[in-house]
């Protein structure tokens, strides 16, 4: 039966028809509880959805409506090694990477967890071995700089978390990201960084990927310009599930990480991939990642559905999506340590569930992944907040702040945390009508002034969002977040029966991409489609 024929899925629907007009003061004014009814703390993490339009009714309908779709089931298959990326035919492990009990995993029969483990011997054995200057560059000087060369899942993770734990990172070690094909990241940062001090990590779980591979060529051929021809099996490192080509690429035995076909590009942070996480922070720090994600997933895998943030969040983002026409989610850390989460949210939810087809590989007739975006409060005050405020997108927002500052100055983080709550506010509640005029009145306005401003200064509210408060952003912390948002994108591409594991357009991208290298490199000529032949030709006429 089609999702939308279900009857757990009329019954919300009935149900939005009802709460669509219910005001958040309403539903505040009516429940002075409301906020210990709709707010969750595990750990030092309050969850607090008493902004969103919801009500218990709402949330027993939506747990039904879970339920109904099987969401148990999927968690259980996942966690325990069933192939769920039916389209790829590859079970969905990276919970395994994380797993900090004694617990077996199982992919094809065979225990994962040895080699999982002994992988992070190793990682553990060459970032010490960085640091304490004992795996040295070709001539003989220590390591100061490394420089990551991946991108998507092989960049995002790696900037988000050194970005967000700086404070914890390894003085003597400074880590540059390489990601983009154009040439700007990997110019500037040979710029700025010593040869014989520097080591690069390529990081791609398919060493095919056009951007990593050009950027990582260009790396190698300027440390043989600088050091000589043997010099890269000592400057680089690689992080692969592709043996051949890190052979081809000349990387030698005791720099290569190897990981899995069950870790997803967009999930693979917690494998060798943090490889460059580990060596900018030091490898206690990646573990205690770690151990927040596994905290996460042993709180997803055996909470009440009720009491389970990463159910609830996954649950509120479908009420919001599908039943109050939400069209997007902003993520707005009020932590400028967190200024990348919102891009690495972006890579998470929408490469996994922006799909069009259920797993039976009919088309949906609803609508799957929204549009999610970001920027740190309170610049974001000062830029987009208006529309937010005012304007007639439909976004839902998720608040994310610590109340420990990430600076020294705890007294700038109280203010981030004021306007922060002040937005929540406003965006629930709003300004109302009798509000505006009182305000303009006790400015000493006249009547006809206050009539024409009214309209303009009026704020609907009723603006659905959830608040993320803990108390400081640290390794462990970061691990829980990064996990709740995953289990998130589990939960909603179980209700929608999509496969949220695998990304078959972005495969198309790359595919006309690299057939039209060759036409941009050498345009004059070509016989391509009248679009593209366009813009070749205008490539041909400007190019110096
Ligand atoms: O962007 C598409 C994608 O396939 C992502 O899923 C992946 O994270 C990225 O490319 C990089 O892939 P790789 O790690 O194989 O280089």
């Amino acid at each position: 039966m089609q999702l939308v024929q279900t009857p757990e899925w009329r019954a919300l629907q009935e149900h939005a028809t009802k709460l669509r007009d219910i005001h958040l003061r309403d539903l505040f004014a009516a429940d002075p509880d409301r906020f210990a009814k709709f707010s969750l703390v595990e750990w030092n993490l309050l969850f607090d959805y008493s902004r969103q339009r919801v009500t218990s009714e709402t949330l027993s309908l939506l747990v039904s409506l879970a339920r109904a779709r099987g969401l148990r089931e999927r968690i259980d298959s996942m966690f325990s090694g069933e192939k769920i990326n039916t389209t790829e035919h590859r079970a969905v492990l990276h919970t395994a990477l994380r797993n900090r009990s004694d617990r077996p995993v199982f992919v094809d029969g065979h225990d994962v967890m040895p080699e999982v483990r002994a992988n992070l011997d190793r990682m553990r054995n060459f970032v010490e071995g960085v640091h304490s200057g004992r795996i040295q560059g070709h001539t003989g000087k220590t390591f100061t700089d490394i420089v990551n060369i991946g991108i998507g899942g092989s960049d995002l993770g790696i900037v988000m978390a050194t970005e967000a734990l700086a404070k914890f990172r390894n003085h003597n070690i400074r880590l540059h990201c390489v990601s983009n094909i154009d040439g700007v990241q990997l110019g500037d940062t040979l710029e700025k960084v010593d040869p014989a001090r520097t080591l690069f990590v390529v990081c791609s779980k398919t060493f095919t990927t056009l951007e990593t591979l050009t950027n990582a060529k260009i790396a190698r051929q300027w440390v043989v310009d600088r050091l000589g021809e043997g010099a890269p099996a000592r400057h680089f490192a690689a992080v692969s599930t592709n043996a051949k080509a890190m052979d081809a690429f000349l990387i030698p035995p005791q720099n290569r990480f190897t990981m899995w076909d069950w870790v997803g590009g967009r999930y693979s942070v917690w494998s060798a991939v943090g490889l460059s996480v580990a060596l900018a922070l030091g490898m206690d720090q990646f573990e205690l990642i770690l151990e927040g994600g596994y905290e996460m997933d042993e709180h997803f895998r055996t909470a009440a559905f009720e009491k389970n943030l990463p159910v609830l969040m996954g649950l509120l983002g479908i009420w919001n999506r599908n039943f109050l026409g939400m069209d997007s989610l902003a993520v707005l850390p009020y932590d400028q340590r967190l200024h990348r989460f919102p891009a690495y949210l972006q890579q998470l939810e929408m490469e996994s569930n922006g799909k069009g087809v259920t797993l039976e590989g009919e088309a949906v007739s609803y609508d799957t992944c929204g549009v999610i975006w970001g920027e740190p409060g309170s610049n974001a005050q000062h830029s987009f907040f208006q529309l937010l405020h005012q304007g007639t997108a439909n976004v839902s927002l998720d608040f994310i702040a610590p109340v420990n500052a990430s600076s020294p100055y705890q007294e700038q983080q109280n203010l981030a945390l004021a306007n922060c709550f002040a937005q929540v506010q406003a965006f629930a509640f709003g300004q109302t009508e009798e509000m505006v005029r009182q305000d303009l009145a006790s400015k000493g306005l006249k009547e006809e002034d206050i009539k024409r401003l009214v309209p303009h200064k009026l704020h609907p509210g009723n603006r659905p969002s959830t608040i993320i408060l803990f108390r400081r952003l640290g390794p462990r912390t970061l691990g829980r977040l990064i996990a709740l948002y995953e289990h998130k994108v589990l939960v909603q591409s179980a209700v929608w029966g999509i496969n949220a594991f695998d990304q078959w357009g972005v495969e198309l991208g790359k595919k006309l991409a690299e057939s039209l290298v060759p036409l941009v490199q050498h345009p004059d000529g070509q016989k391509v489609d009248a679009s593209v032949g366009a813009l070749l030709r205008y490539v041909a006429a400007w190019r110096q």
